[in-house]
């Protein structure tokens, strides 16, 4: 797998965040990641379809060079705009701020790929995300009832000039 991103956490000086694209012939890693982390996970057939168009990005975030994945990203970049579409870390990595630092890695990448706007969804109930998105400046400008079609919940959206 190609490691195109590095980033150094301080104080953390033995661990090696990366971000490591996920392609067609690694999209497993991915549906790995989402089956442990979503409760209406994408199934194999979804996550192939997202990856098959070209404005579609997926990223998963390694701690120690690319071995294991702790997480990972699906993006739509359409510049000057993108739209996160997944966000998960895997337990039990969650509460170290991982997701923190992998979205400011992500918002710098999609500004070196010419994006200035980036908007996403969430759960109403997910409170979780919703103090992650809001600790990194999202703000909150509109809701989409009944969103989420497995159980009809409400989506708060969420934008942020980056
Ligand atoms: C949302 C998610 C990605 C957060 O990842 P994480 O690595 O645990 O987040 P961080 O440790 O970087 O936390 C950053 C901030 O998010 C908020 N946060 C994270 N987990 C939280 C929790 N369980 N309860 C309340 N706030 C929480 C806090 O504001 C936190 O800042 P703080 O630690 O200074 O209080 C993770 O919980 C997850 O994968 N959830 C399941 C998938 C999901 O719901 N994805 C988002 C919708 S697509």
């Amino acid at each position: 797998m190609k490691i195109i991103y590095d980033f150094y956490t301080e104080g953390r000086e033995n661990i090696r965040p990366t971000l490591i694209p996920v392609q067609a012939d690694t999209v497993e890693l991915w549906h790995d990641i989402e089956a442990a982390c979503f409760q209406a996970s994408w199934g194999m057939d979804s996550c192939r379809d997202f990856l098959s168009e070209r404005t579609n990005h997926v990223w998963a975030f390694s701690l120690d060079g690319g071995e294991t994945l702790i997480g990972a990203a699906a993006l739509q970049v359409l510049p000057p705009e993108a739209e996160l579409l997944r966000l998960a870390i895997k337990e039990p990595f969650r509460r170290h701020g991982f997701g923190r630092q992998f979205m400011t890695a992500l918002i710098k990448w999609l500004r070196d790929e010419g994006v200035n706007r980036m908007w996403l969804e969430v759960r109403v109930s997910n409170e979780p995300a919703i103090s992650l998105y809001e600790s990194l400046g999202f703000e909150r400008n509109g809701l989409r009832k009944r969103y989420y079609k497995n159980n009809d919940e409400d989506a708060y959206t969420y934008g942020r000039t980056i």
